[in-house]
């Protein structure tokens, strides 16, 4: 499951790869990195980061361990601070290489970074994805891009467009819907795909926790920088936590459904727990039941709410049994094929990058796009329901014309949207 392969295989076509996907040169006419470019002969690839922030500091380091081949040349994050923290932390690693002149900071930064590689590592708030997508695709870009896709349906049709045209530039487009990588989650899906729950009916998943972190506002910081700053609590920046964080169950929803989305949902919502300003205008709950063509239903749960019961766990329920995933490891069938994963832990992160960089190496690329977009569609659906209180079809999600948040971007007053009253709050 791990297709790493040696620096000096496939050379040749890996070489025409970089140059036919738009690349701007291979490691002879790029010298940023120093004197250790040329690893083995081989070509290297150049990999950038925008979005120097806990996760995509991971996706850097997991890109950097995919392969010798693998150089980090580019940071760019809106922040000074996110970006020094960054490029500290991952100066340790062997396939560091980012000097001075390649680290970016500002709303623009990533324009810069995609400038400067082969691969760029998308991870900052979703708000950003479809218009850095867009334009990293456009550059002629590989691409890893941390979920969710986008916040809104305009986002998503912008999503899909560019996923298409990657997969017409032969352009590798991975994902960071993490299951769909996970060793287990895999042997779990084959499974069901192959009848051992028979026909599945319906589907529950759950991902119900505490808080998560917040950082106070400084006397210093304008609306939109706090907004950043703090931007899983507004549902321009994040989506809401359904999109935002529930998103890999709802993906999981769709593993189970061999990728069958929903047709329709309805849903409640609220905010209850995390009422105070600092948590900007976000729910702390949802539940939705999505309903789908060939009958089946989706009852999905997420709650964000200090010392309450915490669950995390998807389940499918067949005619032959019931299929339980918690988390990467505990993977679980019950009912006429009793099965459970008894095999080592897998590191789904590692695994993404792992066949993201041999994809690259092979001409074969990944193409992550359908389902990245559609499983993001699901939760912008969910919290349309929820938001509004009605019922929201597939169509109504995909080709709504609401756009989220400012369509230009600078360091300045940016209000508070209302919190939103299931009823009142109207579908745009
Ligand atoms: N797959 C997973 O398991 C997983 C886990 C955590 C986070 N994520 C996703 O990764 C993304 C980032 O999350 P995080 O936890 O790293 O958040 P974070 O706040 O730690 O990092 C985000 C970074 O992006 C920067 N940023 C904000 N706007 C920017 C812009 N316009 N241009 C450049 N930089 C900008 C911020 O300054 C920050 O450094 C989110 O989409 C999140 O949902 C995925």
């Amino acid at each position: 499951m791990n297709p790493i392969e040696s620096s000096n295989q496939n050379t040749n076509s890996r070489r025409s790869f970089l140059k036919g996907a738009g690349a701007l040169a291979t490691t002879a006419l790029w010298t940023g990195a120093g004197s250790h470019v040329h690893a083995q002969g081989s070509d290297v690839i150049r990999v950038g980061l925008v979005g120097c922030g806990g996760r995509g500091s991971g996706a850097a380091v997991q890109a950097m361990d995919a392969g010798d081949d693998v150089r980090l040349v580019a940071l760019g994050d809106v922040f000074q601070d996110r970006l020094d923290a960054a490029r500290q932390n991952l100066s340790v690693n062997k396939n560091f290489a980012v000097d001075q002149a390649h680290c970016f900071v500002g709303f623009d930064a990533f324009q810069k970074v995609i400038e400067s590689v082969d691969v760029v590592l998308l991870a900052t708030p979703p708000h950003f994805r479809p218009m850095q997508l867009e334009a990293a695709i456009e550059a002629g870009k590989h691409v890893f891009c941390e979920k969710p896709m986008a916040v809104d349906g305009p986002g998503v049709r912008r999503v899909m467009a560019a996923a298409q045209k990657a997969k017409e530039k032969k352009l590798a487009l991975c994902s960071g819907f993490c299951y769909r990588y996970n060793g287990p989650t895999r042997e779990l899906m084959a499974k069901v795909h192959d009848g051992a729950i028979g026909q599945v009916q319906c589907v529950h998943v759950t991902y119900n926790t505490g808080g998560l972190w917040m950082y106070p506002r400084q006397a210093a910081w304008t609306d939109m920088e706090w907004q950043l700053r703090n931007w899983l609590y507004f549902t321009w920046l994040s989506g809401d936590h359904n999109v935002e964080q529930h998103v890999h169950s709802l993906d999981t929803a769709a593993m189970y459904l061999n990728n069958e989305y929903p047709t329709e949902c309805v849903a409640h919502g609220g905010r209850q727990a995390r009422t105070e300003p600092e948590y900007g205008h976000i729910f702390d709950h949802h539940a939705v039941v999505y309903e789908y063509a060939s009958g089946a239903r989706c009852f999905s749960y997420c709650r964000q709410q200090p010392d309450t019961q915490s669950d995390v766990s998807d389940w499918a329920f067949g005619t032959k049994g019931r299929a339980l995933k918690r988390s990467f490891n505990y993977h679980e069938i019950l009912g006429e094929n009793e099965w459970k994963y008894r095999g080592k832990p897998t590191d789904a992160y590692q695994t993404e990058h792992n066949e993201l960089f041999a994809s690259i190496r092979k001409g074969e690329p990944v193409n992550d796009g359908d389902f990245m977009a559609k499983s993001t569609l699901m939760g912008i659906m969910g919290r349309m329901a929820s938001y509004t209180g009605k019922k929201i079809t597939w169509d109504m999600a995909l080709n709504s014309q609401e756009v989220l948040g400012p369509t230009s971007y600078e360091m300045g007053p940016l209000p508070v949207p209302p919190v939103a009253i299931p009823g009142k709050t109207p579908f745009v």
